[in-house]
């Protein structure tokens, strides 16, 4: 009898998070301007996203602009501001194709009209959509996420909506960007940095974690699915004991 071995991803996460880390050190490296790594790190974005798809992973969210790179030189930031809409012209048509849908998590309050609109309508375009969901961090900060979750929560206890004995961990969860996602399972940072960078830290209280020391620009696929594989064959307790 034939030995089969077993396929290598016979499990994906479900909801995967990516902390896109290392664009400007990557273009440094190839004497080129940071917004040149800013670039080739959208254009990873969408192949990544394709290919995670491909594989069956329901949301991958990624942290494309956190509430303190507003620090960052201004010229950065413009470039930075000019992605989703680089991004939306490359990704509209492959990932139309795909069925892949986009959402966005983050404060709004601080971003152009011009974004605003722009983010509105992707969301809208591809809300039907039954593929992957790539839900993209932008002004995301866990904390300021946090704090406004709770400032509903309170508003909600002060007009006699809510019982204080009825707050559960998924009244909170509830009023969180990602609300309609499951708990990250695996997270993965790429670019060497071994920290969370206030992201998702509700989300992540059971996921996994990968760290590379690849920039985001050159984490091509057989990269992104050697850190799959390693998921794969983790074994996940969620504070229990072994199965
Ligand atoms: C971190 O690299 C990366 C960012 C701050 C931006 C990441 C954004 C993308 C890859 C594109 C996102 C797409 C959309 C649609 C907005 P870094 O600049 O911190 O790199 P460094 O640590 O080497 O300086």
């Amino acid at each position: 009898m034939i030995k089969r071995k077993k396929p290598l991803l016979n499990r994906v996460p479900r909801h995967l998070a990516i902390i896109l880390d290392g664009n400007g050190r990557w273009a440094k490296k190839r004497g080129l301007a940071r917004t040149e790594g800013h670039k080739k790190g959208a254009m990873n974005l969408k192949n990544i996203a394709l290919f995670a798809n491909e594989l069956g992973i329901e949301v991958m969210s990624v942290y494309a602009f956190s509430t303190e790179n507003w620090s960052r030189p201004q010229e950065e930031v413009d470039y930075l501001m000019k992605l989703p809409k680089l991004f939306e012209e490359q990704f509209r048509d492959s990932f139309k194709d795909n069925s892949i849908r986009v959402a966005f998590s983050g404060r709004r309050d601080r971003l152009s009209k011009a974004n605003v609109d722009l983010l509105e309508r992707i969301e809208k375009d591809t809300a039907s959509r039954d593929g992957m969901t790539l839900n993209i961090c932008l002004d995301y900060g866990s904390k300021d996420e946090i704090i406004r979750a709770v400032k509903e929560v309170v508003k909600e206890v002060q007009e006699n909506k809510l019982p204080l004995d009825a707050i559960h961990e998924e009244t909170l969860g509830k009023h969180l960007y990602t609300s309609e996602f499951p708990d990250v399972d695996y997270l993965i940072r790429t670019s060497g940095e071994l920290r969370l960078s206030n992201f998702l830290l509700w989300q992540v209280a059971y996921a996994e974690f990968y760290f590379t020391k690849t920039p985001w620009p050159a984490f091509g696929r057989t990269k992104f699915l050697r850190a799959l594989i390693s998921y794969a064959k983790r074994q996940r307790r969620f504070g229990g004991l072994k199965g």
